[in-house]
């Protein structure tokens, strides 16, 4: 649809915990490099202050071009295409810092149009600077019921897309749901108001083989609720989950990496499905394990399983 040619990029990046940093403060900013997060985010747009959005592009280059972020994958949050910013976040930030950036996050995309303008915009920064051409990623945010609508479409709207990212806070106001608690179920419903938007996302993201990301719980002094609502994307498969605060970071490295007992037996199912299909093993389909049958797609299973497990270095 852009026309970007795909860089020889590995797009499929830790991401089991993404922290949110405001760039318009350099002390949190320094602070972050110091946490075990996969990734962490500068975020321009609603962390940041409307009058210090200016002076925060220039904060944040800075950090990305002055600060230690080895291990950690870079993402910038510009503001979204509805506001006067966007186009200088971008041009700030990767004509600033391209080198030291892999991603730019887009809030509230609407359709799939709003991702090819970014990646437009982001491969004429990247000729005129002589940047390597698509290498920059795009990570693209559903938060409201147009973009959710519209999301195989936006998943599908670049090459340099990596994740589909879930905003719960602005998407339940932008579909009147009855809560004021991020992430927690809304009183009165009686089952899981956010499966539908989860699986949906998800559906979309895996359709286009990109990683979905569960969004923030702003309850930064609750780590049981951080927990649960974590544990609910988790369990769905998705890939990983913001962080807003240094104490989050263990909880969602943890919980988005499977447990050493479905790691071992990850990795035992793997062994046994090889040895299986070996001519030593008789070159058989499918074999016994304990008490479980195991075929191809027992094998696909744990290959998911020991991935996760592998990339967290278990
Ligand atoms: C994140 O941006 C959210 O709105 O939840
Ligand atoms: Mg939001």
């Amino acid at each position: 649809m852009t026309g970007t040619p795909a860089a020889a990029v590995n797009r499929l990046r830790p991401r089991r915990s993404c922290l949110a940093v405001p760039g318009s403060n350099p002390r949190f900013l320094e602070k972050a490099q110091g946490l075990p997060a996969d990734q962490v985010f500068l975020d321009l747009e609603d962390a940041c202050a409307p009058l210090l959005k200016e002076k925060a592009r220039h904060t944040v280059v800075d950090a990305l071009n002055n600060g230690d972020w080895s291990g950690k994958t870079t993402v910038v949050r510009v503001n979204d295409w509805t506001t006067h910013w966007t186009y200088r976040d971008v041009i700030t930030v990767v004509e600033g810092a391209g080198p030291n950036l892999d991603c730019v996050m887009l809030p509230k995309v609407q359709d799939a149009q709003q991702v090819a303008a970014l990646d437009l915009l982001l491969t004429q920064i990247e000729r005129t600077m002589g940047f390597e051409v698509g290498r920059i990623g795009i990570e693209a945010q559903i938060e409201n019921a147009k973009g959710l609508v519209n999301v195989d479409a936006i998943a599908a709207a670049s090459p340099r897309l990596e994740t589909i990212v879930f905003g719960p806070a602005d998407f339940m106001a932008s579909i009147n749901m009855k809560s004021l608690v991020v992430g927690e179920q809304p009183p009165g419903y009686g089952a899981d108001a956010y499966h539908y938007i989860l699986m949906r996302i998800l559906m979309a993201a895996r359709a286009h083989d990109l990683q979905a990301i569960d969004g923030p719980y702003l309850q930064v002094r609750n780590p049981d609720g951080y927990r649960e609502v974590a544990r609910r994307s988790a369990a769905l498969g998705f890939d990983g989950k913001w962080v807003l605060h240094p104490d989050q970071v263990a909880l969602a490295n943890e919980i988005f990496s499977p447990s050493q007992e479905d790691y071992d037996r990850a990795e035992l199912i793997l062994d046994a499905y090889d040895y299986c299909t070996s001519e030593a093993g008789g070159m058989k389909g499918s074999a016994m394990l304990g008490d479980e049958m195991i075929d191809e797609a027992s094998r696909k299973m744990a290959l998911v399983v020991a991935g996760k497990g592998r990339a967290a270095g278990m």
